[in-house]
């Protein structure tokens, strides 16, 4: 009994240890010299990303109380562009995707969400599609692996649906999620994408979805 005591209160210190930096979002460990230097190395590069500055001719597609969506397209200036890189690049980092090359890049419309604080916490990136796959519900039942075993392996069904708009990435800041961000800038998205018309659920598709992509996909396509 005494050891099961000892391994809890062990664990609850190790927990207990972590931080979460309220700038970047890493959590990390401010005992560990290693940690702390990567810390230190991760943050001013995110920092850097995610900064703002505000844009001579920037082009605002949507306005909220908390932020703004700014559109940036393959033509636009080097500095909206080069934002658009930092950003992807964060983005992949997290995500663990390495250097995919889109496949029309004058073709991909990039929504960038901009905070009252002058930092990009959402990004979204599109491009034109004539297919798309559906996600079949998983498999249930005590022979299929657990949802956590298969993490990106999602079965897809092998009947091409019609499809306009897909979705290569989307991303929102670890500290500004769950505050509908994603789903306003699917919403601008849908609206603005095709001139004149708002896209219906069914003509945007995501591609890859992580697990957090699919829970978020799921709840927006169902609502
Ligand atoms: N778990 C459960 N439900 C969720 C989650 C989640 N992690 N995220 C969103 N939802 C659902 C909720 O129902 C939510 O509504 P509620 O908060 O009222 O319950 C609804 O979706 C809308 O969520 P938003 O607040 O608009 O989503 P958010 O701004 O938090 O962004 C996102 C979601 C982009 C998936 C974010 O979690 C993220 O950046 N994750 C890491 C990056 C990532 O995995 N991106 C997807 C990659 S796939 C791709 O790019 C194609
Ligand atoms: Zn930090």
């Amino acid at each position: 009994k005494e050891i099961k005591d000892q391994f809890i209160i062990d664990a609850g210190q190790k927990h207990f240890g972590a931080t979460t930096c309220k700038s970047c979002g890493m959590i990390y460990s401010a005992s560990n010299p290693e940690d702390e230097l990567q810390h230190a190395q991760y943050h001013q590069r995110f920092l850097e990303g995610i900064k703002y500055a505000g844009w001579k001719k920037e082009r605002v597609v949507a306005e909220f109380w908390d932020g703004k969506i700014v559109l940036v397209l393959p033509h636009d200036p080097n500095y909206a562009i080069r934002k658009v890189e930092d950003v992807q690049e964060l983005v992949d980092d997290e995500l663990g995707f390495h250097q995919v090359i889109p496949r029309c890049p004058n073709k991909t419309k990039t929504f960038l969400f901009i905070s009252d604080e002058k930092k990009v916490v959402g990004c979204l990136i599109a491009e034109p599609i004539k297919q798309a796959f559906r996600v079949l519900s998983e498999p249930t039942g005590p022979e299929s692996p657990s949802s956590k075993e298969c993490h990106r392996a999602w079965q897809c069904s092998n009947v091409p649906q019609p499809a306009v708009c897909g979705i290569s990435r989307i991303w929102v800041f670890r500290l500004k999620r769950r505050k509908r961000i994603a789903r306003r800038l699917v919403d601008t998205l849908r609206n603005c994408f095709m001139f004149g018309c708002f896209l219906s659920t069914d003509e945007i598709a995501f591609s890859d979805p992580t697990p957090d992509g699919k829970l978020f996909a799921t709840k927006y396509c169902n609502t």
